[in-house]
């Protein structure tokens, strides 16, 4: 590698899950705090970290094409490149081997060295570290400044679960939990920053375990609770659960908590026992069912979303029919579907019978006609609603605006509004992706 400059220009691109935005958040804060200012919108920057995804083939290969149309579109002046999140954890100096315009590769866990990784690459020295676990990347990123009225807060990062089709707990190693305090005083500042709505993140959040300020143990309820004390915050989310670990006071906390949105993704892949067992989820299409049942009895109107997995090996037609029927049984607001990507390392790439690509495209077609479907339904069940919007950003016409409901959906409403307001607003046409509201008057909560 060639020796250069310091970069005076970054731009950090996140692919994948909310905790790579949320870590690429991050790592724009330390590029900041070393001097390096944010790319304008349009403008190239000298310092691109690409923040990348592994969880699936096509997201993984994606950071090649991209630094290759880095290269091609930076000429003779090139930028530096990190590469950082789950593809440098998973390949580590590989990288640098297959594409060597890459300066950096930087893992999940290590990167509050990107400074020091920085100045080792203006020396011309390439700098690899994927060292794990997190334990001092938390306590080594900046306080949290400016944040959108929507932020991020992760409370719990990898995963033990060994779902045998997911290399998480090989690129985000093993679960561990920030303790409570941390995590207040990060939550307390992201609310000084402008926050009104945090979502707690995890690959397994609901495994989240800590202690209450004497000394007693407090799950993802009791942080929940500790959290939604903070005055100026006014709404609360989590994500991603695990059907396993959800608890009794989890539920509970869905009836009691106003702050806390009726919402809940939890993730079932599959409505066949069978392939449930192969995938090794711990849970039955009935056991979760029954686990939804109850958060519905804790929350009436809470809104239900989940991922799917289709042509997992082995998967026969009879084995997706009954995807659809639980698809039918939930009756979700939302969810996410996904085509098996065999995975290296992973125990279901070396299973027998992997699912032709044609068949997977037609299931996963189906799959998400029904949730479709669903989702619309759901929409259109809102209307006449009147409830409180967050307002997150401009719409795309003059004096349009764009917020959350309770539920998640996407609201577009006209009038007179900012960034950050809570409106109550009369939720009156529906699609499949949006809703249009109508303002009624500022909300006080
Ligand atoms: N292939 C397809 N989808 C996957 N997911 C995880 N691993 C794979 C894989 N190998 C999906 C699961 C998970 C979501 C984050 O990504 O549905 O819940
Ligand atoms: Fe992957 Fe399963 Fe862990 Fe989710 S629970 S991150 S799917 S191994």
């Amino acid at each position: 590698m060639r020796q250069r400059e310091l970069p005076r220009t970054f731009r950090v691109k996140s692919f994948g899950c909310q905790m790579n935005v949320y870590d690429g958040e991050r790592m724009a804060e330390l590029l900041a705090d070393k001097g390096i200012a944010p790319a304008l919108e349009g403008e190239d920057a000298e310092l691109v970290v690409l923040n990348t995804c592994h969880i699936r083939e096509k997201a993984a290969e994606k950071v090649y094409s991209d630094i290759g149309r880095l290269v091609k579109a930076g000429g003779d002046h090139p930028p530096m490149i990190a590469v950082a999140g789950c593809v440098a954890q998973a390949e580590g100096e590989e990288i640098m081997a297959r594409a060597p315009a890459v300066g950096m590769v930087v893992g999940p866990q290590a990167y509050h060295r990107l400074p020091e990784m920085i100045d080792r690459a203006v020396r011309g020295e390439g700098a690899t570290d994927t060292d794990m676990p997190a334990d001092a990347k938390f306590a080594a990123l900046p306080a949290r400044r400016r944040v959108a009225p929507s932020a991020f807060l992760t409370v719990q990062e990898g995963c033990d679960k060994f779902c045998t089709y997911c290399v998480v707990p090989y690129t985000r190693g093993a679960e561990i939990s920030r303790p409570a305090a941390d995590l207040l005083a990060e939550a307390e500042r992201l609310v000084t920053a402008g926050a009104r709505e945090i979502t707690l993140l995890g690959q397994n959040v609901n495994a989240w375990s800590g202690e209450d300020p004497k000394g007693r143990p407090i799950g993802l309820d009791g942080l929940i609770r500790a959290i939604a004390k903070l005055p100026d915050l006014k709404r609360i989310r989590y994500t991603t659960s695990h059907p396993a670990d959800v608890t009794d006071g989890l539920i509970a906390a869905h009836g009691e908590i106003a702050k806390l949105m009726p919402y809940l993704h939890l993730p079932v892949q599959s409505g066949s026992d069978r392939v449930l067992k192969a995938m090794n989820r711990s849970h039955s299409a009935e056991s979760y069912l029954r686990t939804l049942e109850r958060f519905r009895e804790a929350r009436p109107d809470i809104a239900l979303s989940g991922d799917f997995i289709v042509g997992f090996p082995g998967e026969s037609e009879a084995e997706f029919a009954q995807t659809l029927q639980l698809v039918e049984a939930v009756g979700y607001a939302h969810a996410f579907s996904f085509k098996y990507s065999a995975r290296p390392g992973t125990p279901a790439a070396a299973m027998d019978g992997q699912v032709p690509a044609e068949v997977m495209d037609d299931r996963l077609q189906r799959l998400q006609a029904a949730l479709g479907r669903h989702q619309l339904a759901f929409n259109r069940a809102s209307v006449g609603k009147t409830c409180a919007v967050l307002i997150e950003r401009k719409g795309k016409k003059p004096g349009q605006w764009l917020g959350k409901s309770p539920w998640l959906q996407s609201v577009h409403i006209e009038g007179e509004a900012a960034i950050g307001d809570l409106l109550e607003v009369e939720l009156a046409a529906a699609g499949p992706n949006s809703l249009a509201g109508e303002l009624r008057v500022r909300a006080a909560a």
